[in-house]
């Protein structure tokens, strides 16, 4: 989201950080459980959904295509898309949102047609919709570009084998929402399998769809006619519970994460055990803290069940604490870096290179982006004024205040609304010092 509201958060750092934070539904969930429902002609109820910008937006989409949404309590709300009569996916929301471009394959089911201008999304690199576009080709879909504007259109999705060319979250949830109501078999390769995928196929299998998981990341989806609505629960934001959890350790601080599920997070918390941080789970959520310095370790990011790549920047930060020289390798984005510069501004021994440090290399070989980090700590942060560049970059750089000597002023604060729910409150219930204020000028 580029779009720029004119307030910021004043931080100050250094106080200790303790106490219990709640995890929210998950936000690459609840959004994609919210496009599903427009399969359906019936009312469908989500529970654990998150208030942020993505989900309003979201919402917003759904409204102006004709659906009907009521909050029913503060995470619970339902969507009644039996009043749908537009087939256009509005850019006053879409260029603010990658995830605009999943109200495509409902739409083909519902209209036989869509039309979707640019999508918007973090900075974090190209983000074509090319695997999009040519797995919905497989399906039969016609697709047409013209002066920015998609225009796809099919009159009956048929079954087909699909391999994509990278198991891409976004592309593997557009075929399986386009897969459900297509005549036949579809057979989705090397697609992602990520648990906000999971719980999409769960609440598409509770609406009618028949949806099997086979080895070696493939879906086999058999299409059905029909689709009807239900409740279901949006599973918990495993990259905000990560988020807090790197938060408390870096600090050294001590904060029970309630919602934090440790199955979402095997990998997450086995490098935050190598890096020195301390956890003890139970069954409502983890409590994270460290009872000695950090050590540095090498990270790869990876699609799942590999280290997420939401979860490097909170993780880069908290090495910039470690003692010794930490590697971290992006593989999924190119620009996934882009936060580092003001990082470093604040004290951060920080080096960027193109090539692929780590153990293996990655699409990005040979390409001139920057995409491995050589973090060399611990390093004394101080406070500085710095500009979110994007969602996760956020939380990293609000970890970078609540560490750092002095006050930080800290604008594009939209990026962090939309993926952290009642984000000020949170931060300070744990006892960081943080207050939003109107930006001056
Ligand atoms: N890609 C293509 N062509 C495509 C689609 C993807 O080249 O048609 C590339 C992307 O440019 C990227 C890689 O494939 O380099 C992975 O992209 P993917 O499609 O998997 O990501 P996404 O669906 O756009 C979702 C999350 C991201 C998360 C990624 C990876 C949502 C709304 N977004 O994005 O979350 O980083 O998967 O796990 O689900 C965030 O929450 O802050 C966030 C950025």
């Amino acid at each position: 989201m580029t779009a720029h509201d004119n307030s910021c958060f004043i931080i100050e750092g250094g106080a200790p950080l303790s106490g219990e934070v709640q995890v929210a539904g998950a936000k690459n969930a609840a959004t994609k459980l919210i496009i599903a429902s427009l399969l359906s002609n019936d009312v469908c109820r989500f529970h654990n959904v998150p208030r942020i910008r993505d989900v309003e937006l979201t919402l917003n989409i759904c409204e102006a295509l004709g659906c009907v949404v009521e909050w029913i309590d503060h995470a619970c709300v339902e969507i009644d898309s039996s009043g749908m009569n537009e087939h256009r996916i509005p850019f006053k929301y879409s260029g603010a949102m990658r995830t605009s471009v999943l109200f495509v394959a409902p739409l083909l089911q519902r209209f036989g047609s869509a039309d979707l201008q640019t999508v918007g999304g973090c900075n974090l690199g190209k983000r074509p919709i090319d695997y999009h576009i040519d797995g919905l080709s497989n399906l039969g879909v016609e697709v047409e570009e013209e002066d920015h504007t998609y225009h796809f259109a099919a009159t009956r999705l048929a079954g087909a084998k699909v391999e994509l060319a990278y198991p891409s979250v976004g592309a593997t949830e557009q075929l399986l929402l386009a897969a459900v109501g297509a005549k036949g078999r579809t057979v989705i390769e090397n697609a992602a399998i990520e648990p906000e995928i999971q719980n999409l196929v769960g609440f598409l299998q509770s609406m009618g769809a028949i949806v099997y998981q086979d080895a070696c990341r493939t879906w086999i989806v058999d299409g059905v006619d029909e689709f009807r609505g239900c409740s279901y629960t949006v599973i918990n934001d495993r990259i905000e519970a990560a988020s807090f959890a790197a938060l408390a350790v870096a600090t050294a601080g001590d904060v029970y994460v309630r919602g934090a599920d440790q199955e979402h997070l095997i990998t997450f918390l086995n490098m935050l055990r190598k890096a020195g941080g301390e956890f003890e789970i139970d069954a409502a959520g983890i409590r994270f803290h460290r009872k000695n310095g950090l050590k540095p370790v090498v990270i790869e990011t990876d699609v799942h069940p590999g280290f997420m790549t939401d979860w490097q920047p909170p993780f880069a930060l908290l090495l910039t604490q470690a003692d010794g020289v930490s590697i971290v390798h992006e593989t999924v984005y190119e620009h996934r870096f882009g936060y580092v510069e003001a990082i470093q501004r604040m004290g951060a021994c920080i080096q960027l290179h193109t090539s692929c440090l780590g153990n293996k290399s990655c699409r990005f070989l040979n390409t001139h982006f920057d995409h491995s980090a050589i973090i060399s700590g611990p390093s004394r942060l101080v406070a500085r004024n710095v500009e979110i560049p994007d969602l996760r970059a956020g939380f990293a750089y609000v970890m970078a205040a609540l560490l750092a000597e002095g006050t930080s002023t800290i604008s594009g604060v939209e990026n962090v609304k939309r993926g952290y729910s009642y984000f000020i409150e949170k931060i300070a219930s744990i006892g960081g010092r943080i207050r939003e204020e109107i930006a001056a000028g």
